[in-house]
């Protein structure tokens, strides 16, 4: 059995990787520093796949902790790392967190990834390294702009870093997936996202909503230049995007790349708005959330969707949930965490 590191596995879209590379057959080490995340998910991952991973509570930043690791765990083939962290807000108010945790985390891995042999390394990028793009939908080969977050910015810092690794000659190939706006739980509702304290993101603050515990959701700005007026992403199911990782990992370690560093895109293609998206919750879930208009929050992008086509015939990688679906996936998790008595 191939084995694969997964870090930050217990977290949102590391779980469901881990339960989709499972699934496949690989065998899966998680490390986690559990900062926003708990080891539920291990139960979860094993409520789901009937195995339960080998888990290391431990920080990637933390070089003594890796080389345990890689001692206890030898012949690892893989890492995807997702161990980073992730709030814009947050990261202009604590840059250095931001760049410590996504940068120095990286630079340890890619020591680890030479040292030891691994074969491939998957990126956790975004789509926000496009900034506000020009044209949409956004190809891998849209110009990059300059980030407006040290989020971002880590993003970008972190495509280059691990280019320029591979470019000197380090004899290991690495896949980077640019993330369009990640939504939804596993359809068993047994992982899903569980946001520390307030959540920043849409999804999670729309269920939140909908269950009760905030009062309202605010749109943030209805005067952009879109159909409606509210700003408009690419949703793309967390499930969808954790088999792109199963067909990145399983791509680097049988040697199929075409490129030293390939690039996707993952998104649906689909441009869809904040007020469309309120509409498809309600209708595929027959619950209304309130909400209200709110001026715009800063740095937001107006719009930005995925052209997905390099991932469709490269990778061989779709989008296949459909929103509704999703949207019933986030309630049913939300409606479970309450039934823990978590929210
Ligand atoms: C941004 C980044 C993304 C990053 C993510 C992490 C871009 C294009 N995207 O996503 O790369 O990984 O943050 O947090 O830079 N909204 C409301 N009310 C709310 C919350 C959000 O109306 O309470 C709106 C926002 O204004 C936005 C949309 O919903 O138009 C999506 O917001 P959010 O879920 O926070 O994700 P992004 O900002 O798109």
């Amino acid at each position: 059995m191939k084995r694969i590191l997964v870090t930050g596995g217990t977290g949102y879209i590391g779980s469901h990787t881990a339960v989709e590379l499972i699934n496949a057959g690989y065998e899966v080490i998680i490390i986690d520093n559990l900062s926003n995340s708990t080891a539920d998910s291990l139960d979860g991952i094993e409520a789901i796949t009937g195995v339960r991973p080998a888990f290391v509570h431990g920080d990637v930043n933390d070089m003594e902790t890796l080389e345990k690791l890689f001692s206890d765990f030898p012949g690892i083939e893989g890492i995807i790392n997702f161990a980073a962290s992730k709030a814009v807000n947050e990261s202009v108010r604590k840059p250095l967190l931001y760049y410590r945790n996504n940068l120095v985390t990286l630079l340890n891995l890619l020591e680890m990834t030479v040292k030891h042999g691994v074969k491939g390394f998957v990126f956790s990028s975004s789509c926000t390294v496009y900034g506000e793009p020009d044209v949409n939908p956004v190809t891998e080969k849209s110009p990059i702009k300059p980030a407006t977050s040290p989020y971002g910015n880590t993003k970008q810092i972190s495509e280059e870093i691990i280019t320029d690794t591979i470019y000197s000659g380090a004899p290991f190939r690495a896949i980077l997936l640019r993330y369009f706006n990640p939504v939804g739980a596993h359809p068993s509702a047994l992982i899903g996202e569980l946001p520390n304290g307030v959540p920043q993101n849409l999804i999670p603050y729309l269920t939140q909503t909908a269950i009760g515990v905030r009062q309202e959701l605010s749109v943030f700005g209805d005067d952009y230049p879109t159909p409606d007026g509210s700003c408009i992403r690419d949703f793309i199911n967390v499930v969808d995007l954790a088999k792109a990782h199963v067909m990145a990992i399983s791509r680097l370690i049988e040697g199929r790349t075409a490129e030293p560093v390939e690039i996707f895109n993952l998104g649906t293609g689909n441009g869809v708005s904040v007020l469309e998206l309120i509409n498809t919750f309600e209708s595929a879930t027959g619950v209304k959330v309130p909400y209200r208009i709110a001026p715009r929050r800063e740095g937001d992008i107006v719009k930005v969707w995925a052209d997905p086509e390099h991932a469709n015939n490269v990778l061989g990688w779709k989008a296949e949930i459909s929103l509704a679906d999703t949207m019933l996936s986030a309630w049913n998790w939300q409606k479970r965490l309450r039934e823990k008595g978590i929210m």
